[in-house]
């Protein structure tokens, strides 16, 4: 029987991933960077040969988006030709590729979600490398599942959520972006897409309702830190601009993902992102 290769392990996403197959009793297995890197092309084909796979999901990638403007042969190595040898082991093993994506391959210009016609246009390098990917697959692959997702949540502390709560616990006042509009993503809610689309082939979207902006998001963290008790020293949250806090990359303003594709095709829809905050800091005060 073949079975799902599921590399980065250790990731956030990946992470949500496992859980999520095995509550569904997937049969898989799951690769970290010191089993398999993927920026050498003879780890992934020989790992490949060692099983029959339907599907290899990729969840390794070059994630630090202000690092990658310096470090851009890094973020090249494992988005673009990591890309490449994910592509060949796919071809040996004759297994689905199932790619993730980001919304900062587009530029932000836009004043509606981005649709998975619309043209991306990175403004980083880290939008660049995921978007050469993209482009790779798209070239080679006549069967792959690409889902681009954004602000991602969920698992670790490697996320807005969890370095917002670290700060709150540390500093009397906060200055957040509030010009940078787009849609917060559950690890768990993409995971389960994931896997929902992994019968189907080509490019989706998908994050959790209603769009926002990071200022929104750490308002409400603020508010209901306060219903739950959770530790914080946090008296003031300040909006700031995109020019009062600039960052080594480029971000994109807007980069909502319209989510219409992948809901009319698994017949559901998913919660806002209000909601599965509102559960995520839930469960972290009972711990
Ligand atoms: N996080 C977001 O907000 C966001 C938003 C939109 C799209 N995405 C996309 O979603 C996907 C998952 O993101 P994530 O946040 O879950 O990523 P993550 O937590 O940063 O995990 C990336 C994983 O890649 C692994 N990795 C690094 N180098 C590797 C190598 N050479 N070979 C094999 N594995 C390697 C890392 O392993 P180690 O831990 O051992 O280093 C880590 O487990 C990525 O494609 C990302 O671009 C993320």
């Amino acid at each position: 029987m073949k079975k799902i290769w599921l590399i980065g392990k250790r990731g956030m996403l990946a992470q949500s991933l496992i859980e999520e197959m095995q509550k569904r009793q997937v049969d898989f297995v799951a690769t970290g960077k010191e089993e398999v890197d993927i920026t050498s092309k003879e780890s992934l084909l020989s790992f490949a040969n060692k099983g029959a796979w339907s599907h290899i999901i990729n969840c390794a990638a070059y994630t630090q988006v202000d690092l990658a403007e310096t470090e851009k042969e890094k973020a090249f190595a494992l988005n673009v030709l990591g890309v490449e040898h994910l592509i060949a082991a796919a071809k040996a093993s004759r297994a689905k590729l199932v790619h993730i994506s980001s919304d900062y391959v587009f530029d932000g210009r836009k004043k509606k979600p981005y649709t998975e016609e619309d043209l991306p246009a990175p403004l980083s390098v880290y939008g660049q490398t995921k978007r050469e990917g993209e482009i790779r697959i798209q070239n080679a692959l006549s069967s792959f599942v690409m889902l681009r997702t954004s602000w991602l949540f969920g698992k670790g502390e490697n996320h807005f959520v969890a370095k917002i709560l670290s700060k709150m616990k540390a500093t009397h006042e906060l200055f957040v972006v509030e010009d940078q509009r787009g849609k917060m993503t559950f690890a768990s809610d993409a995971a389960s897409v994931v896997l929902d689309l992994l019968p189907c082939h080509g490019i989706f979207h998908f994050a959790n309702a209603h769009e926002t902006s990071w200022y929104e998001i750490a308002s409400f963290i603020f508010e209901s830190v306060q219903k739950f008790g959770l530790p914080s020293l946090c008296e003031k949250i300040h909006p700031i601009s995109t020019i009062e806090y600039p960052t080594p990359a480029k971000r994109p303003l807007y980069s909502a993902l319209d989510t219409e594709k992948v809901e009319s095709l698994l017949k559901k829809r998913y919660p806002s992102w209000k909601e599965v905050l509102f559960s995520y800091l839930k469960t972290k005060s009972a711990e």
